[in-house]
């Protein structure tokens, strides 16, 4: 870890330990247990599916994967973190880093997987306990298990970044975006699916288990499948696009990002329309700032999307009716972004700094980020215009199908689509963007 960084992660924690106590006295808790998780096995077998630890157990341990461990926060009183150490020789045991953070907590290795015994001796307080954990231990250490209340407050606390996860933030861009150009290397030298995803892995130096979440890597149609998982082997005959969503984590923190290229058979329209989602993306970041509604950014979306298919022939109506008509929802089914941080959809996008519900509006059901923008607030920018046979087709014989090009999208739906992310800060003067 950098100096800076290392300074940063301190005034971090500093925080953190105010922010906990103010409300766990708010809520009228004497401590709160935070579980890390653990690997869950698959039925029948002895192999384990890939795990990623709680996010607000990482919130405060800057070591991701670390598992059967536990984190007691009791106002007044450090921070106590029974750091799981198996003794096993199978594998290497997780091994408490030299860094300047674990100065501030008190650290009990263990080689088994239980809460810690400072517990027993808890008569008459008020605990909580969150994470993956069963009703059976929260009941035998007379803990209550991830109490709604509580929780939705905890979450609310990771909204807005401190320094040190905006700095984390901006590494795992920065490695994130050597991968993409590798990727982008990879797709023009001719590589298949797997090899371009394999660029990605070499360039940004991180093992597939490690990702934050199942890179995309979508060639031609595929690129048209929103969370496409497989990695084809075989390069197409005729490479006209390569849409790559991959990103990187730092000490947990998620980068999240997107880009599409035009490949030497790619229909001269395509690389026109990669430019225009490109402006149009850039265009609804610059309008970032405090006070913001992101509800609204996602509505500009649709607008701008409206007017780059006007402009580019694919509809004969105006933008506005575009909108109306539902075509651009069919053109674009996603929502503009979500919050980013310890998870790459992060937590509390669909609730008020209250934790009251901000459901997402009836005609944008996967939008996952419903709130006013604040300063600190991490949140991707990714709009999206794709191909998709089975929300296009539906069209074809309604009135709005008749405003659509069809010849035009016939030439187009070999490409898949077209999505450009960036991770952006909530500024107090505006937007700052990680990603470029
Ligand atoms: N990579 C998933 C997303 O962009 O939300
Ligand atoms: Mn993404
Ligand atoms: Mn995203």
């Amino acid at each position: 870890m950098t100096d800076s960084r290392t300074t940063l992660h301190l005034a971090h924690l500093d925080a953190l330990e105010r922010a906990y106590a103010t409300l766990l006295d708010t809520h009228g808790y004497d401590g709160v247990l935070l579980y890390s998780g653990h690997p869950h096995r698959h039925f029948g077998d002895d192999q384990e599916a890939s795990f990623a630890t709680y996010g607000h157990f990482l919130h405060w341990i800057a070591q991701p994967g670390l598992s059967h461990s536990w984190l007691l926060i009791r106002p007044g009183q450090p921070p106590l973190l029974r750091f799981h150490a198996p003794a096993d020789f199978w594998h290497l045991a997780p091994q408490i880093p030299n860094a300047a953070w674990t100065q501030r907590f008190t650290i009990e290795t263990a080689t088994d997987a239980q809460p810690p015994s400072v517990l027993a001796s808890r008569a008459g307080k008020r605990l909580a306990v969150l994470g993956d954990v069963t009703p059976e231990l929260a009941d035998r250490i007379g803990a209550e298990l991830n109490p709604p209340a509580l929780t939705r407050a905890l979450d609310e606390l990771r909204v807005r970044k401190s320094d040190y996860e905006i700095d984390c933030l901006s590494e795992a861009n920065r490695l994130a975006l050597a991968g993409h150009h590798a990727a982008r290397d990879a797709f023009l030298a001719g590589g298949a699916e797997l090899d371009i995803q394999l660029a990605y892995l070499g360039a940004s130096r991180q093992r597939e288990s490690e990702v934050p979440y199942q890179n995309i890597v979508g060639l031609n149609a595929h690129a048209g499948v929103l969370h496409y998982q497989h990695y084809d082997i075989e390069a197409p005959e005729h490479r006209r696009s390569l849409l790559v969503d991959a990103g990187h984590r730092v000490a947990g923190y998620a980068a999240d990002i997107t880009r599409t290229w035009a490949g030497p058979a790619a229909d001269t329209q395509f690389a026109e329309l990669i430019s225009g989602v490109d402006a149009l993306q850039q265009a609804l970041i610059a309008a970032i700032r405090p006070g913001v509604g992101y509800v609204d950014l996602h509505h500009s979306m649709h607008h701008h999307l409206g007017e780059l298919l006007r402009t580019q022939g694919l509809v004969r109506c105006s933008a506005e009716s575009a909108v109306e008509s539902g075509i651009t929802r069919a053109f674009c089914p996603h929502g503009l972004g979500h919050l980013l941080g310890l998870q790459v959809h992060d937590v509390a996008g669909r609730q008020d700094p209250r934790g009251e519900p901000l459901p997402a509006p009836e005609n944008d059901p996967a939008l996952r980020l419903t709130r006013e923008l604040e300063a600190g607030m991490a949140v991707t920018m990714e709009p999206g215009l794709y191909f998709i046979p089975l929300l296009l087709e539906p069209l074809r014989d309604t009135p709005a199908g008749r405003d659509i090009d069809w010849q035009a999208v016939g030439r187009l739906m070999p490409h898949g689509g077209i999505r450009i992310e960036d991770n952006v800060v909530v500024g107090s003067e505006g937007p700052i963007n990680l990603t470029r």
